[in-house]
């Protein structure tokens, strides 16, 4: 099949970027963050190949119990940990796949020990507290209370956790608060001789720039995709992981004032040579990058001009005339002495890297790849 485009999935720089999270934790333990598709990588891929490369990623984080069945499906028999919860109608496919919740109501309790009981089984559960992020989770002050009720109904709490609402700034005292209200419930839990096994709040941000948060377990996620939530600069060399390129599929040289693509946004002050890209918003290419973003032909960055398309992207590129129909170009990636990373066109659509990466549309194939050149995202590279 004549394939257009491709994303590519470099396995070193996944495992580099795992390496930078060791190198920060020491002999900690990792929940990989594989939710979203891994962030648009393909969480199959990605985490068999976590797994492998290091025995501190103990277990890994979902936002769904369809997540975490595909890659039990997918033989991982790591433990999973379903971020979000589940609703109480989901227990029996949580418990045969072996999932576990976090919890954060009481009325799941019940409903979990009846399950168990019936089953002849047991499930553990982490406790999520909300410290300060406003979504998910109990009342700091309440979780001592919940995790005796809990133990009491047969429910082992395996672990307490909780989110951070913004670790990633320069100034922490939001983050200091929140974590300060976790190390209280951990220090009340030890001394009532009620140390949990699994305590976790750090996310990328965390990892990287708030060391007293690791406790004994830390939530990668970004970071393993080789990218900083830092509003500064990372002082880690992380690589990124997905490379995206898409081919020419067609060529055309216009006359000065021709109008290029939806609502004619773009009119040729020159004659122009104009390539179609086989990638468009439906790929998740953002539209916003209309007459606003580039690609990398033949080492050159070149301008989108137009409106992006559902599936097509325009390009102007006069500036590289030995380029022809089936050549590739790249979309997110580093080619000669250009590069253009997902936080490029982020900060250009004004969102954030996250979004750019979990928007990837999964019909794009993947390609994964042992061995990849070491890069940088542009933003780090002077
Ligand atoms: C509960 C939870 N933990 C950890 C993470 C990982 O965060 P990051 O990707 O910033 O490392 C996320 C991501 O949103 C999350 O929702």
């Amino acid at each position: 099949m004549f394939q257009e485009i491709k994303v590519e999935i470099s396995l070193s720089a996944l495992k580099n970027n795992l390496k930078q999270v060791v190198t920060r934790i020491g002999q900690k333990k990792i929940i990989a963050v594989v939710k979203a598709d891994a962030y648009g990588h393909g969480a199959v891929a990605v985490s068999k190949a976590l797994i492998k490369a290091s025995p501190q990623v103990t277990m890994l984080g979902v936002a769904s119990l369809d997540e975490g069945i595909i890659l039990r499906e997918a033989g991982i028999r790591t433990p999973i940990l379903l971020m979000t919860g589940c609703p109480v109608d989901s227990i029996p496919e949580l418990m045969q796949h072996r999932l576990t919740p976090a919890v954060y109501s009481a009325a799941m309790l019940p409903r979990l020990n009846r399950y168990a009981k019936k089953k002849g089984s047991k499930i553990a559960i982490h406790l999520k507290v909300d410290t300060g992020m406003g979504r998910l989770g109990i009342p700091p002050e309440e979780a001592v209370d919940f995790i005796q009720k809990s133990t009491d109904l047969g429910i082992p709490v395996e672990g307490i956790f909780s989110h951070f609402a913004d670790a990633d700034l320069a100034n922490l005292a939001g983050a200091r608060q929140q974590l300060a209200r976790l190390q209280a419930i951990y220090l009340a839990l030890r001394e009532r001789g009620q140390a949990l096994p699994y305590c976790h709040i750090a996310n990328s941000a965390a990892i990287i720039q708030l060391e007293e948060a690791h406790f004994g377990h830390v939530r990668p996620g970004l970071m393993l995709y080789g990218y900083s939530p830092l509003q500064k600069e990372c002082p880690l060399p992380l690589d990124p992981v997905m490379t995206i390129k898409s081919r020419v599929v067609s060529l055309k040289k216009v006359p000065a004032g021709t109008a290029i693509s939806y609502g004619q946004t773009f009119i040729t002050k020159r004659e122009t040579l104009v390539a179609g890209i086989a990638i468009g918003y439906a790929d998740g290419y953002p539209r916003l990058l209309s007459n606003n973003g580039f690609m990398i032909a033949k080492g050159s960055r070149v301008p989108i001009i137009g409106r992006v398309c559902m599936d097509i992207t325009l390009l102007d590129v006069t500036a590289v005339p030995s380029l022809s129909v089936g050549d590739w170009v790249t979309v997110i990636g580093k080619e000669g002495n250009e590069a253009i990373w997902a936080n490029e066109l982020a900060d250009k659509t004004n969102t954030i890297v996250y979004e750019i990466l979990c928007g990837i549309n999964p019909r794009i194939s993947k390609i994964y790849r042992q061995r990849a050149e070491r890069t940088k995202p542009s933003r780090w590279s002077v």
